[in-house]
């Protein structure tokens, strides 16, 4: 039987001649990539102006978020360097990409952790994947700069974004939006963490109008969570404190070429509340469908601040009327339950026949 299926063949097969790959590059992959870029009626609908808002859905990827396009190249490049194991700090989302992957290749995976402050469905992602996982006493930033430390001994190879091979995969995402409009959006909203995504997204967007496959380049617009914003404030943020774990960092890998990408692009970063956070990703769930975590809902609550707050850094009177705008949710709200739980505390059961349960539905 054939062991190269057509279905489910993961970015590199996809994009190939745009990543760093070789005949030599053993694939690593579990099939990530070609999610689903989602009209929203209702988002085009608050936006107005006949603009149509389109929701690039990374949590659907194979691990639950986005960081799997960038994985599967910098597995399968680590792989070609008969590395031996592979090591990353995580806020969660990037662990439980790397301990699959590791997995998947056969080699062995340090994550390192902030103690306690990790998405319980990350967490036991990890851990189900098998990765040796270290839990230190500090934050993001903390576990970041211990990982580069140990990887410069060459020991390991680092899988965060600090890799190039990571954010030559995240650039697929850019690809695929470009080849299913036919063009870049005018505006591309997404939340900005440690900043490689947006990084990545404005690289994929340049390389594809170099490549004339696009006409034009969208505004890249970022959000930070309002206690976790250091590109907004300038200025690095000791200790990060937000609901949304995911982005919860104070001094970001990528701030630079992000600051960069969002200047040239003539877009903006800004910031939105925990509330606007947790409001939006409540709107998105119940009007669209798709439930995202919380730092995905910063990419929502932050297209509503642009279309709403007469504070906000990017106006959207700026889009030309008729604007395709697309915001990019990371990460499946399965990821982080508990920041829901306390909406289905009080399930209290009724006896077990229809009029019961009529009656407890209130008809
Ligand atoms: N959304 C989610 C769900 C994330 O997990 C992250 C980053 C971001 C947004 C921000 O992306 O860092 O490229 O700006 N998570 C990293 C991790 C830091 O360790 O999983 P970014």
């Amino acid at each position: 039987m054939s062991t190269t299926l057509q279905q489910g063949r993961g970015v590199i097969a996809q994009y190939r001649d745009f990543l760093p790959v070789t005949e030599s590059t053993p694939i690593i992959s579990l099939g990530e990539g070609d999610t689903p870029l989602l009209y929203s009626a209702r988002l085009s609908e608050r936006v107005g102006r006949d603009c149509a808002v389109f929701v690039k859905n990374e949590g659907v990827n194979p691990t639950g978020s986005f960081k799997d396009r960038g994985m599967t190249v910098a597995v399968s490049k680590a792989m070609e360097r008969k590395t031996r194991a592979l090591i990353c700090a995580s806020t969660g989302n990037t662990s439980a990409s790397a301990a699959a992957y590791a997995a998947r290749a056969g080699i062995p995976c340090v994550v390192v952790l902030a103690a306690g402050k990790i998405a319980r469905g990350k967490l036991l992602q990890a851990f189900a994947y098998g990765a040796k996982i270290v839990a230190i006493e500090g934050n993001f930033d903390d576990a970041l700069r211990i990982v580069r430390e140990l990887g410069e001994d060459g020991d390991f190879a680092i899988v965060n974004s600090i890799n190039p091979d990571r954010i030559a995969g995240q650039r697929t995402a850019a690809f695929e939006i470009v080849d299913l409009l036919g063009d870049a959006p005018d505006l591309h909203v997404l939340p900005l963490g440690n900043a490689g995504n947006l990084t990545a997204y404005w690289a994929g967007y340049r390389e594809y109008r170099t490549k004339e496959r696009s006409a034009k380049l969208p505004a890249m617009v970022g959000f930070q969570a309002k206690g976790a914003a250091p590109i907004f404030y300038n200025k690095v943020v000791e200790k990060p404190e937000t609901i949304a774990s995911a982005i919860r960092i104070g001094n970001p890998a990528s701030w630079k070429q992000a600051r960069a990408a969002i200047d040239e692009s003539s877009g903006a970063v800004d910031v939105v509340t925990d509330e606007e956070i947790l409001d939006a990703q409540r709107w998105l769930a119940q009007n669209e469908g798709i439930f995202v975590e919380p730092a995905s809902a910063a990419a929502i609550a932050g297209l509503f601040k642009c279309c709403e707050s007469g504070k906000a850094a990017y106006s959207i009177e700026k889009v030309p009327r008729g604007s395709r705008i697309v915001c990019t949710v990371t990460g499946h709200g399965l990821k982080d339950p508990d920041v829901l739980a306390r909406e289905i505390v009080d399930l209290a059961p009724v006896a077990a026949n229809p009029e019961a349960v009529r009656k407890a539905i209130g008809l």
